[in-house]
């Protein structure tokens, strides 16, 4: 994790908030890429730092998945548990507390993993990693990491961001960096039965990873 993570503190009242305004049309630009890639809208999803669920909701939205919401925060526990009876989204979604690097599923249970603007607040990625690949069935992926969904989503957030939070750019600069993809890259060695790549387009920096399907 770097310097300027660790300083950041995430208040999930605020998380929330800015989910359901600046942030909000990403999710289902988002969840639609992680679809489209994964290319299957059915089984199990599972959001890895779903944070207050906007993510985990677009998917079970666009898709027949059923979708874990996991989060290490009970603070947002509670408001994942407002926003799904909101949306009407019970038993569709399930909040489930935990950390990434132990998740709370069996092996072998789940077909995709999703995650946004989680990975960067990680302190041991590869642990992360590997229990990533060991929930992963075979054929399954995995989407981690950050990003806006597309270009113009971006550029605007950004922009926004930038004038609402001091120091807000420099912490997106260093999660876009090459030192932050690096870490990703190294995070991800040794890791076995999975083949993993980086994508970096303008819907953002994603590790992407497969487990390999019987043949
Ligand atoms: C910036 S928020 C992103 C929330 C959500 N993914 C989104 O895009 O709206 C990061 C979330 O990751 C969670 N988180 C950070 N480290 C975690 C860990 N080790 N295990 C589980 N959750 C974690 C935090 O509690 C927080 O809710």
């Amino acid at each position: 994790m770097n310097k300027n993570t660790q300083e950041r503190k995430q208040d999930p009242e605020e998380m929330d908030r800015i989910a359901k305004t600046l942030f909000a049309p990403v999710y289902p630009v988002l969840a639609e890429c992680f679809l489209a890639g994964f290319g299957r809208r059915d089984g199990t999803c599972l959001d890895l730092g779903s944070g207050p669920g906007h993510l985990a909701m677009a998917v079970a939205q666009a898709s027949a998945m059923k979708v874990y919401a996991l989060d290490r925060s009970t603070d947002v526990q509670n408001i994942i548990g407002k926003n799904l009876c909101n949306a009407g989204l019970e038993g569709k979604v399930i909040p489930l507390a935990g950390d990434v690097r132990e998740i709370p599923l069996p092996d072998a249970s789940v077909d995709l993993v999703v995650s946004r603007g989680s990975v960067y607040f990680w302190d041991d990625l590869h642990a992360a990693f590997c229990e990533t690949a060991r929930v992963l069935r075979p054929g399954g992926m995995a989407f981690i990491g950050g990003g806006f969904g597309n270009a113009d989503l971006r550029d605007r957030i950004v922009s926004a961001m930038a004038k609402r939070k001091p120091g807000w750019e420099d912490f997106y600069k260093a999660n876009m960096s090459k030192e932050t993809t690096d870490r990703f890259c190294q995070a991800l060695s040794g890791i076995e039965g999975v083949t993993s790549n980086l994508l970096n387009d303008d819907s953002g920096v994603w590790v992407v990873m497969r487990r390999e399907a019987p043949p």
